[in-house]
């Protein structure tokens, strides 16, 4: 993971143009640098209840503790989706409260303890966004397990990729999604929570005899409100992610229940929530940022979280900001280039004044995006950088505090983030080099599930994590994203992994190689771009590419399908067989392919 040599300094630029913040604001965190210097996490602990009582599982610090007390009757979550569907012909528009909540999640927890389920095992979580999905992880939280969130996208090869490595032994799902699990392939898979109408069998929906179906309506309606949360320890598991790395299959990321104590103090600083505020966390919580701060954060704080179903829809989301007068809103550049693209007429017929305060996280937020969601609302989106892997926001800009347009900000209080050369020494400002993060700190992951040589990895240069982006750091002291390290897509905000998208490209059997990488795309960041060559007897042809492209998107995810595909005489790859993803890059931008001595032949 070596950085690239800064050869074009034209990054390195002194961006003057600054967003000042008035002297006085109401913000939670007042004085950034003052904090900073005297910042512990022990005293975050104190804001929980297992500080006390040494009894730890975060369903109770989100959930239980809020409905025992002045908060039982708030809304902990509004839900609306207006999709019709033959389920729901008029749409849903629902909201639930923290004793809502309570009661709900219990049930669940009840209906999995009867059949068994218990702590540590992993329960996979494939449900649109939905009150279902969000009333499933909090029961799971309940009994200890651990939540395995599947994004609604997946298809049938990354299902199977994460359910056996997880090793899940229950399956929570929608009959429409059900033909993507393969069952056969997965011998513990034990248990099919349904969420639905359905009366099928095991033979109607072809499971083998294994499998136990249980219905989420049925089942829910004869359970009981009550129940104790399994107690763990600060050290349990809380939640696996699954991201991509530029080599291999996805990785699980596992999480401990102590990062909630980070969950909590960012959502406190960053997102700067409030008891009053209507929060909407635009993220699905298939990825990080819909479990830490679409769950985790907003409900320990005790907040009113908005969750809006169904497709990405321009108009639905100025109208959610407007439904429920939104006060902080979180979301990603992609987002806000895709309103963009739509233009001011849509914002302009919708009232956007509930808004305070706007974050944003899973790219460089480009000024333009900027500045124009800053017209629609007068607010400046702030950044956030952080990871699957880092559990929580490491490197923010603060309400309160001024910062320029282009950084992603200042290290957390609490954390330390800085740029190293290979060797681990920090650089001088302004000097491209690996962006670390100082260990350890609450959010960081607790394991790559089953695979402790990836985990190493991160961590190779003592004293660090490796975060795998290249940056600087300015004299003022704030970062900035460069790029990648190593050869990991965003697309959309979504971290793509080339190699997973070459395998499934390689299933095709006109494919004989394929090299995969990001293309500059200015709506998306970056497309997912292949280099494929044929086998004998394959002709190119826009059909065949729209074919293949089809075909990822069956097995894999939309989002990973390659949007632009080129056929070549020959992968470029090196002596060793690895796919010179370099040369890829440059055939793409028709520039001069540089150094290819390792190339073979
Ligand atoms: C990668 C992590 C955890 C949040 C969602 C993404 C990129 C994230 C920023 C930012 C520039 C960013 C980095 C990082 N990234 N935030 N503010 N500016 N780049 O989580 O899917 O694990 O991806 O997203 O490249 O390494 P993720």
């Amino acid at each position: 993971m070596k950085a690239k040599p800064a050869k074009n300094a034209s990054f390195v630029q002194e961006s003057s143009e600054w967003v000042r913040k008035p002297k006085k604001m109401d913000a939670n965190l007042q004085d950034y640098f003052k904090a900073y210097k005297n910042f512990s996490w022990k005293n975050v602990e104190k804001e929980f209840d297992w500080h006390k009582t040494k009894k730890v599982n975060i369903v109770h610090e989100m959930i239980d503790r809020h409905a025992a007390g002045v908060r039982k009757n708030k809304v902990a979550l509004y839900f609306w989706d207006p999709t019709s569907t033959s389920f729901h012909p008029q749409g849903r528009d629902e909201k639930y409260t923290f004793l809502d909540l309570k009661n709900l999640s219990s049930r669940f927890g009840n209906v999995l303890k009867k059949n068994q389920i218990k702590k540590k095992d992993r329960i996979a979580v494939f449900l649109p966004r939905t009150p279902e999905l969000y009333i499933s992880i909090l029961g799971i939280h309940r009994i200890g397990a651990i939540p395995v969130p599947l994004f609604e996208a997946f298809m049938e090869a990354a299902i199977e990729d994460r359910l056996s490595n997880s090793e899940a032994n229950t399956i929570v799902t929608t009959p429409e999604l059900l033909s993507r699990i393969p069952f056969s392939k997965l011998p513990h898979l034990k248990h099919l929570v349904f969420v639905g109408q359905t009366s099928g069998t095991n033979t109607s929906y072809g499971l083998p005899p294994t499998v136990r179906i249980h219905h989420y309506y049925e089942e829910m309606k004869s359970a009981s409100n009550y129940l104790e949360p399994a107690w763990l320890g600060v050290d349990d598991g809380l939640v696996i992610h699954y991201t991509s790395g530029s080599t291999g299959r996805s990785k699980g990321v596992l999480h401990r229940q102590y990062a909630m104590v980070g969950h909590f103090q960012t959502s406190k600083w960053a997102l700067d929530l409030k008891e009053e505020d209507v929060y909407w966390c635009t993220a699905d919580p298939g990825w990080v940022t819909g479990t830490s701060y679409g769950i985790y954060g907003p409900w320990t704080m005790g907040i009113s979280s908005v969750v809006l179903g169904g497709r990405f829809a321009v108009e639905r989301w100025y109208e959610a900001i407007e439904k429920y007068q939104v006060s902080v809103w979180y979301s990603a550049p992609t987002a806000f280039r895709m309103l963009m693209a739509h233009g001011k007429e849509i914002p302009a017929r919708h009232h956007l004044k509930s808004l305070r305060h706007i974050c944003s996280v899973g790219e460089p937020l480009n000024p333009e995006a900027l500045r124009w969601i800053r017209e629609i609302t007068g607010l400046a989106p702030h950044e956030t950088w952080w990871m699957t892997e880092t559990g929580m926001h490491i490197i923010c800009n603060y309400r309160s505090l001024d910062f320029k347009i282009g950084a992603m900000g200042r290290p957390f209080p609490g954390t330390y983030a800085t740029v190293v050369d290979d060797k681990g020494k920090e650089l001088p400002p302004n000097t491209l080099g690996n962006l670390v993060v100082k260990t350890p700190w609450p959010g960081m992951m607790k394991e790559i599930w089953g695979n402790p040589a990836k985990y190493k990895e991160y961590f190779r240069i003592k004293g660090w994590y490796l975060s795998g982006d290249t940056a600087y750091r300015d004299k003022e002291g704030f970062l900035w994203f460069a790029g990648r390290a190593d050869d990991v897509i965003k697309t959309a905000g979504e971290r793509v992994g080339p190699f997973e998208v070459e395998s499934a490209l390689v299933q095709h059997p006109a494919v004989a190689e394929a090299g995969v990488i990001g293309k500059p795309d200015e709506l998306r960041g970056h497309i997912i771009k292949a280099f494929i060559s044929l086998r004998s007897g394959f002709t190119p042809s826009d059909i065949l590419k729209k074919e293949i492209s089809e075909f990822v998107r069956k097995n894999m995810a939309a989002h990973a399908a390659p949007r632009e595909i080129e056929f070549c005489e020959k992968v470029p790859k090196t002596r060793s067989g690895k796919i010179m993803r370099r040369v890829l890059r440059a055939w793409d931008q028709g520039i001069p392919v540089g150094d290819i001595s390792t190339m073979e032949e």
